[in-house]
């Protein structure tokens, strides 16, 4: 039988697919008509290493947008995700987009992936949103690095866990600390209707279960799973994430107003398994 967070979780997913698909924050129409998906930040970090077969391994990849743009660079993508909606819609847009030749994605939760897929990649690649769903990031670390060829790199771009500590509910000027950094292995329990992507829908799975990871343990975890760090970027802007202290700027990234520069929301690490 499933643990209760993990069929929460999932089910949760499964909904919010068909919620996201249809959401103008992820513009599945802009993205079949070539609309670039992934931010600045892994196209500057990550971009340059992908290109024509490059072999990419997405892990949590949602439906499949941010996988088949590393696909329309000409990467040969594998995406993964334990949502069966997400991993159906993901295949039929890579059909639809005329990617299906270089991009497959199998349904796995992230920790069962050994027992479903074989082989190494140039890249492993998860981003945004990803850790907050993961009550353990040893297990985490060492499939990703399992995955990772000699020599090859392990990439993430995710929210930092500075901005989930903070009441999200607060003013940009009147910030207050909500929740721990702290957190420990147990894990938080929400309850809360529609999504990020559009805050007014209305779900029926609404219970999910998340972690906060303090960024010293993302770090410390990719390390001991045999992965050399080249650097650990923080970012004072990020999003996608619906807080009532950030404001979405021009450029599409959310800032604290005031605070433009003052506090870290987002990070990037990159790695590289020894060669040989
Ligand atoms: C916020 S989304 C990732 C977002 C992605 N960057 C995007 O915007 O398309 C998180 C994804 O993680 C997946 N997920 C959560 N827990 C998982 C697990 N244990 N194993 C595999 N996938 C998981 C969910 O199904 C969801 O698609």
């Amino acid at each position: 039988m499933l643990e209760e967070w993990l069929r929460a979780n999932m089910a949760v997913w499964d909904e919010l697919t068909g919620v996201h698909a249809a959401s103008t924050f992820y513009d599945v129409e802009g993205f079949k008509r070539g609309a670039e998906t992934l931010t600045s930040i892994e196209l500057e970090e990550l971009g340059p290493d992908v290109g024509e077969g490059t072999r990419l391994l997405h892990l949590q990849c949602h439906f499949g947008l941010d996988t088949l743009s590393w696909a329309r660079r000409g990467a040969s993508v594998t995406g993964i995700d334990f949502s069966e909606e997400a991993v159906g819609l993901a295949r039929r847009l890579a059909d639809e987009v005329g990617l299906s030749s270089r991009a497959r994605f199998l349904r796995s939760n992230v920790y069962d992936l050994p027992d479903v897929l074989e082989g190494e990649f140039d890249v492993v690649f998860t981003s945004w949103g990803v850790l907050t769903w993961l009550g353990d990031l040893r297990r985490w670390a060492q499939v990703a690095a399992h995955y990772v060829r000699p020599g090859g790199t392990f990439y993430i771009a995710e929210f930092h866990p500075l901005a989930f500590i903070l009441d999200d509910a607060a003013r940009p000027d009147d910030l207050r600390l909500g929740y721990p950094y702290f957190q420990g292995p147990e894990p938080q329990r929400f309850d809360e209707p529609g999504s990020y992507a559009d805050p007014d829908a209305a779900t029926r799975n609404t219970v999910t279960y998340e972690w906060n990871h303090p960024l010293g343990e993302v770090v410390t975890r990719l390390i001991e799973a045999g992965l050399e760090i080249e650097h650990l970027h923080e970012f004072p802007f990020t999003h996608g994430l619906a807080f009532a202290y950030l404001e979405k700027g021009a450029d599409g990234w959310q800032r604290i107003p005031g605070r433009e520069e003052d506090y870290p929301l987002s990070f990037s690490v990159r790695a590289r398994r020894p060669a040989g």
